[in-house]
């Protein structure tokens, strides 16, 4: 054991001080009439309070802090949200989902919403064309909505967004025209397909604070390949996810750490020429195609 040091009593003041200081901070939250607000808000202080003492945190590093959530809110319009970037890479969306999503046996895993959806995508038949003139290897993407027992689920809405082949989602090009993104149903046997496009890397939108915040830890605003889902049919848990493309070299270094393993799924290649499920003349292009079976869990009780 260490011999006590003349600082010693110091120390024990200062730890009195700071002990005290939270004790009052908790206590101001006592008489909060919503039990759950009291339990999320005195939750919160514990851990800020205890980070703040753990990094022993500078004044200048808090002004910073500050600064750094300002230039955030200012970055964020209707159009962009910067807060929820920031969730997402630091893997608060990630854990959010986590904690909501409790492992449900069979149930297809969720992961991140990320910001590019948009209500309101147009309707596309059994087969039809997702891409709408996106540039992009066209895919044929198929499978089945069942529930956890296996049941399948017809009429499902199925909503699917993805980027195109430069990275970008229609909402980020100039104009109104919608693109790589539609919604379309199951039929009476659960089943669906629908051409997308082989799905590409492309950074989250890196030119604002959060980008700031990536370059200065050495991180990479790149997400792996992926394809966005929501899910969504009476009694069923509604789920959001997407399927990522085997073999990606990202796929252990997606910057909103949005990756599962069971949401790893195999794109196969098609060479030129090899005749198309639904007859489509894709005119000497390549193209792919992946099955993803999506299993619903239970609505909450
Ligand atoms: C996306 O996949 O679209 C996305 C998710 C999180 C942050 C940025 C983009
Ligand atoms: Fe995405």
């Amino acid at each position: 054991m260490t011999a006590p040091t003349p600082a010693d009593p110091d120390r024990q003041r200062q730890r009195q001080i700071e002990d005290e200081l939270l004790r009052t901070v908790l206590a101001s939250f006592e008489n909060t009439p919503d039990a759950r607000l009291r339990e999320v808000m005195q939750g919160l202080v514990g851990h800020l309070h205890a980070f703040i003492r753990e990094v022993r945190l500078t004044e200048a590093e808090w002004q910073q802090a500050i600064d750094f959530l300002t230039a955030t809110g200012h970055r964020t319009t209707d159009r962009r949200q910067e807060f929820v970037l920031l969730s997402d890479v630091l893997g608060a969306s990630t854990q959010t989902i986590n904690v909501n999503h409790e492992a449900t046996a069979g149930a297809t895993e969720a992961t991140v919403v990320g910001p590019f959806f948009v209500e309101g995508s147009p309707e596309i038949a059994l087969g039809g064309d997702m891409a709408a003139g996106a540039p992009g290897e066209p895919c044929w993407v198929e499978g089945t909505v069942t529930d956890t027992e296996g049941n399948p689920v017809s009429g499902a809405r199925l909503d699917v967004w993805e980027a195109d082949e430069d990275g970008l989602y229609d909402v980020q090009r100039d104009g109104d025209q919608l693109a790589g993104r539609a919604h379309l149903h199951t039929d009476d046997q659960g089943g669906y397909a629908f051409w997308g496009l082989t799905p590409t890397p492309y950074p989250i939108p890196h030119d604002g604070p959060v980008g700031e915040l990536l370059d200065k830890t050495a991180r990479s605003p790149l997400r792996a390949s992926h394809l966005h889902f929501k899910a969504t049919a009476p009694g069923l848990r509604t789920l959001v996810t997407h399927i990522f493309v085997e073999g990606d070299d990202l796929l252990g270094s997606d910057a909103v750490f949005g990756v599962k393993e069971s949401l790893i799924k195999r794109f196969e290649r098609q060479p030129v020429g090899t005749p198309t499920p639904d007859g489509r003349d894709l005119s000497g292009r390549s193209w792919s195609r992946v099955r993803f079976d999506i299993r619903l869990a239970p609505q909450r009780a």
